[in-house]
């Protein structure tokens, strides 16, 4: 991995976890001092079956993870059910067989809301903003379900993102895409998660814009926030994933280690473009 020029950029590095940083933001330990093994993953959806309504199942027996301190990323074609595993995860479809555990708690049978309330956080892949609405009223509402003072936390999102506060009083409909998902991103942090899921963060931006949102992304992880994450970038999403999983029809193809992802033959051929 040497030659690789994301090599740096991954969350193995516990040393760098900010106890003064965003960690503040979920009130959990920072990622360095996750506890090790304790009760499997800190949110599971575990062999989900099903689709949408009464419709044909899309997920088979279909298992995705997150540890805790841990960024776990989903590859796969288009196509392939990596949204509607999301969205089960998330509780926006029911799931005929399988179930959500959520830090050792079956929550299969709850709400999206009341996931939210459990602290999970959910970017969509699509409609993940007001875009009549400033980015400030964006945040606001992001902390709907809050009745503390979320103006620390509004503060760590701009740290986090410096351009959103530049453009607070704009629409977000108005801002870039790279920009567009800095508010969606920050928008779910304004809960204080303890588990953000992320559905394509990083679509439609150029390849720099990319790069900064992941680099934003491993800066939310080291506070001590898993990171659920689905992309199209597969490649570079896979450089900095502890975890893995290749989704194929609604199907565990593989799961394994980012790195160990990224060296597998077949998987390189078959996703990763050779
Ligand atoms: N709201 C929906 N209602 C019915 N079928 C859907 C809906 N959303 C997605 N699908 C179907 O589910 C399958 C998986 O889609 P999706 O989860 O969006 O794939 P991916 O995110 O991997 O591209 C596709 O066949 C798609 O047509
Ligand atoms: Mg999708």
């Amino acid at each position: 991995m040497s030659s690789d020029p994301y090599g740096d950029r991954g969350n193995r590095d516990r040393s760098i976890a900010n106890p003064d940083g965003m960690g503040e933001i979920d009130g959990t330990r920072p990622a360095g001092t996750a506890r090790p093994g304790a009760g499997g993953a800190f949110l599971e959806g575990h062999a989900m079956t099903g689709g949408y309504g009464r419709g044909a199942d899309i997920l088979h027996d279909c298992t995705i993870a997150v540890e805790r301190g841990e960024i776990a990323v989903i590859v796969g074609p288009n196509g392939a059910g990596k949204s509607t595993a999301m969205k089960a995860v998330f509780g926006m479809l029911d799931i005929r067989q399988g179930a959500v555990l959520l830090d050792g708690e079956d929550i299969t049978a709850l709400s999206p809301q009341a996931r939210v309330r459990k602290g999970m956080g959910f970017v969509p892949q699509t409609n993940n903003i007001f875009t009549s609405m400033t980015v400030e009223e964006n945040l606001e509402m992001g902390a709907f379900i809050r009745r503390d003072d979320f103006r620390q936390t509004m503060e760590q999102v701009y740290d986090l993102f410096p351009i959103l506060k530049e453009k607070r009083r704009q629409p977000a409909g108005e801002l870039s895409g790279g920009q567009r998902q800095q508010v969606a991103v920050g928008r779910a942090l304004m809960t204080k998660p303890k588990v953000l899921m992320l559905d394509e963060p990083t679509a439609g931006v150029s390849p720099i814009v990319m790069d900064e949102l992941f680099d934003r992304i491993i800066e939310v992880a080291r506070t001590g926030i898993p990171i659920l994450m689905v992309e199209q970038n597969a490649r570079q999403a896979l450089e900095i994933a502890d975890r893995g999983y290749v989704l194929v029809q609604g199907r565990n193809a593989y799961t394994d280690t980012g790195a160990a992802l990224l060296a597998n033959p077949e998987v390189r051929r078959s996703f990763l473009g050779g």
